[in-house]
């Protein structure tokens, strides 16, 4: 698998390493085990992508990798020298708000916020995989024609909590975006 710049240091465990986030190359020397999350929190100041538990339990730290979506707590930085990444700081400004952004904040969909980028994250890709045909567990059609309502959404985003429990209008926010992306595409 290509790793990227990747060269050793005199520092025993770090590299040298670029990452390609947000369509920037970014250069940071770093230890070997430091987490993709950590790498663009600790180094690149992306603090947009959070810290829940650390364990991919919660979520709070989704972000997109060539498309997908994954816990970046779980991941080390330097496994993604050649790859698109992607964080909330990413899809949207305030001035210039990503159409979910600007679903959650019509549809009230947080309270604290902390958990809100993951969520973002997160749906755009699960919105991507729904086009894609992949079923959910919930799915009763695993030829991907079934329907994405509540119950599904619920289901495909399971791996994003919300301490605040402001589920109700997450979903409601996301059925709207999904609802007026279906349009454009139409
Ligand atoms: Fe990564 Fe919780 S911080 S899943
Ligand atoms: Fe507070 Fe989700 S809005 S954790």
């Amino acid at each position: 698998m290509g790793r990227g710049n990747l060269s050793w240091t005199k520092a025993e465990a770090h590299v040298d390493l670029a990452l390609t986030v947000n369509g920037a190359r970014r250069s940071l020397t770093i230890d070997t085990r430091v987490t993709l999350l950590d790498a663009l929190r600790e180094h690149l100041q992306l603090t947009g992508t959070k810290k829940g538990c650390d364990h991919g339990q919660c979520g709070a730290c989704t972000v997109l990798v060539n498309g997908r979506r994954i816990n970046s707590c779980l991941s080390l930085a330097m496994m993604h020298g050649v790859d698109e990444i992607v964080t909330i700081e990413g899809l949207g400004t305030p001035e210039a708000l990503h159409p979910l952004q600007a679903a959650f904040i019509e549809a009230d969909g947080f309270q604290c916020g902390y958990c809100t980028s993951g969520q973002i994250c997160s749906a755009i890709a699960m919105l991507d995989e729904v086009d894609a045909g992949w079923p959910s567990h919930v799915s009763e059609d695993l030829d991907g024609h079934s329907t994405l309502d509540s119950h599904e959404i619920r289901e495909r985003m399971s791996g994003n909590l919300c301490r605040c429990a402001a589920y109700p209008r997450i979903v409601e926010a996301i059925e709207a975006y999904a609802g007026d992306r279906r349009e454009t595409t139409a």
